[in-house]
């Protein structure tokens, strides 16, 4: 029996609950199921540049039915986080390499690129008016998600002359649950996400389009995601739909990690070049590698490759405990959380939280 869909909100989630509301809430957020009720919008215009941020509530946008964005998916987005640290201080982590990234994005699709300083600007005033919602736990944080959006209507064929950016914000727990249990993925073998040339770095709405057939099949099948393959020889690994992979090699020098090299097809994950940095205080050698499917298939077989993770801003750090290659299932060493993947998501956790030392300077105190 299908499940009543939750009613469309006619009002704008309230920006300030009452106090024992917002406890409840914090304590157990889930993934951006509770708006913050505020969101900050910036816009761009051919000739007249960009915008300042605004603060605005959350509401929902009125459109042309013929805007490009939605006809021809000029629409990139964001997954970022701010955390709060041991001392109630509330930072961002790695605004300006989002901000990058979103400007990458929205290059590819030739769309108005946002200055990094403007991107920064948003996310902290937004962060600023949504301090009292940012949650304390261990691993939580407030999610926020700028999406950038073609907005001129027009039936042509041509890039946007009009966009604008609304930066959402959510109290959130990691997107597979924060209790971290080991994801079961499975190798898709029938369909792409991607093409060396084509999109799949970037941050387009396009892209999760793509995965969401098989990714739908996967989890009809048992499992929480789908393992993608490079497009042109189905062999290589790249990620999952939500998240960039990692795996743990056991040779004689001890435990080396690799994650495949982002050569365009793959999206350049900022909580994986975060576990690549980390990995080398914490003395594990790390590569970005090319791994074919079947090398990780016989490294499952003969117990050489150890330990499986994924890696994502919305997900943290997540073992992997099952994969089906697309000849039999296999489990990854026992099934459950090996322990370089708990070093690693406790190393970034602890600077999330501002725990330990920023070495690298990845917080932004708002
Ligand atoms: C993120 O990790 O922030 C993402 O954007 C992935 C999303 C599909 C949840």
């Amino acid at each position: 029996m299908s499940e009543t869909l939750p009613p469309i909100p006619a009002t704008a989630p309230p920006a300030t609950p009452a106090p024992a509301d917002l406890d409840r809430i914090l304590r157990d957020p889930g993934f951006c199921r509770h708006s913050t009720g505020r969101v900050a919008v910036v816009e761009w215009e051919d000739g007249t540049g960009w915008s300042e941020p605004r603060i605005e509530p959350y509401g929902t946008l009125a459109m042309d039915p013929a805007t490009l964005g939605l006809h021809y998916g000029q629409a990139v987005f964001e997954g970022m986080k701010a955390f709060r640290g041991a001392d109630g201080s509330v930072s961002l982590f790695r605004a300006a390499d989002h901000g990058r990234r979103l400007a990458l994005s929205a290059a590819r699709l030739a769309m108005a690129e946002m200055p990094v300083e403007l991107f920064i600007r948003a996310c902290a005033e937004l962060v600023a008016a949504d301090e009292h919602w940012v949650p304390g736990g261990y691993g939580q944080s407030l999610y926020i998600r700028p999406l950038l959006l073609a907005t001129e209507a027009e039936m042509g064929l041509r890039p946007s002359r009009r966009y604008r950016c609304v930066f959402l914000a959510y109290p959130a727990d990691p997107c597979f649950g924060s209790d971290f249990r080991p994801l079961a993925v499975t190798a898709a073998t029938e369909t792409v996400r991607a093409v060396r040339g084509g999109t799949g770095e970037s941050k387009c709405a396009g892209n999760y389009a793509a995965s969401l057939l098989t990714r739908t099949q996967a989890q009809a099948a048992g499992y929480d995601e789908a393992l993608w393959l490079d497009g042109l020889e189905r062999r290589w690994v790249e990620e999952l739909s939500t998240m960039n992979v990692f795996f743990v090699w056991h040779d004689e020098d001890g435990p080396r990690l690799t994650t495949p090299p982002c050569d365009g097809s793959i999206v350049r994950g900022i909580t994986r070049d975060s576990l690549l940095t980390l990995a080398g205080g914490l003395g594990l050698r790390a590569a970005e590698e090319p791994t074919a499917i079947d090398a990780v298939r016989e490294g499952l077989r003969t117990g050489a490759l150890a330990e499986i993770f994924a890696s994502g801003t919305a997900g943290a750090v997540v073992a992997v405990g099952r994969l089906g290659t697309g000849d039999g299932d296999l489990f990854v060493g026992d099934g459950k959380e090996g322990p370089v993947t708990a070093r690693l998501r406790a190393a970034l956790l602890d600077v999330q939280h501002a725990r330990t030392p920023d070495t690298h300077g990845w917080l932004l105190p708002v």
